[in-house]
């Protein structure tokens, strides 16, 4: 019994030094991608802070590598969490989304956060879990980057509602 334990405690080691040099490719885009994201949504210094403590390394094209993710099988884990984050949720590429791809996008981060489902659990034990306080301040600006995509920009009103705004916003002074 005690051999067969040890066998296989052998075996889990040679496993995990071998799959150390298996390294996975690592997601090292550059900030840029992000910035026009952040435009878009109206992403405050707030908000920014906590999208990078908590979102971005799954959901952009840059993840940060602190010393543990270097490690396997942490690393292989990672990256195929990676993987799948972006499939759903790229802000890198979020001006590959339609309006209307855009308007579900922060209506589903809205509902993962309410429902505590992000961050992905075992990333929390390490990085910790959203504060109450910063689960606020995302929704607030998810909720304000849906209304503000949603009212219409001057652009898609017809000319005469334009020029009544334009009345208005000078009798109004
Ligand atoms: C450790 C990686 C990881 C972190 C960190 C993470 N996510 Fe996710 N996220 C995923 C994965 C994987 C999925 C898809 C599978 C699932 O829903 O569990 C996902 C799904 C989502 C979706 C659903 C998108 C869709 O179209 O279905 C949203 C929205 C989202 N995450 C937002 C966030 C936000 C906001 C944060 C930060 C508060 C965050 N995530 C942190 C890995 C992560």
């Amino acid at each position: 019994m005690l051999a067969k334990i040890k066998n296989i405690f052998i075996v889990l080691l040679l496993v995990l030094i071998i799959t150390q040099f298996l390294r996975p490719e690592k997601n090292l885009g550059s900030y840029d991608s992000i910035t026009s994201f952040e435009e878009a949504t109206g992403v405050s210094e707030e908000v920014k802070t906590v999208l990078q403590n908590n979102c971005y390394d799954c959901h952009s094209n840059t993840t940060r590598y602190p010393w543990f993710m270097e490690v396997s099988p942490v690393t292989h884990y990672m990256a195929y969490k990676i993987e799948e984050g972006k499939e759903h949720f790229n802000v890198s590429t979020w001006e590959s989304y339609t309006d209307k791809q855009k308007d579900r996008k922060l209506e589903e981060l809205i509902e993962e956060i309410e429902y505590k489902k992000m961050p992905l659990k075992p990333y929390t034990w390490v990085h910790g879990e959203l504060s109450g306080s910063d689960a606020k301040t995302l929704i607030g600006w998810a909720k304000e980057a849906r209304e503000k995509a949603k009212a219409p920009t001057k652009d898609s009103l017809p000319e005469q509602v334009v020029d009544s705004m334009a009345v208005s916003s000078v009798t109004a002074k």
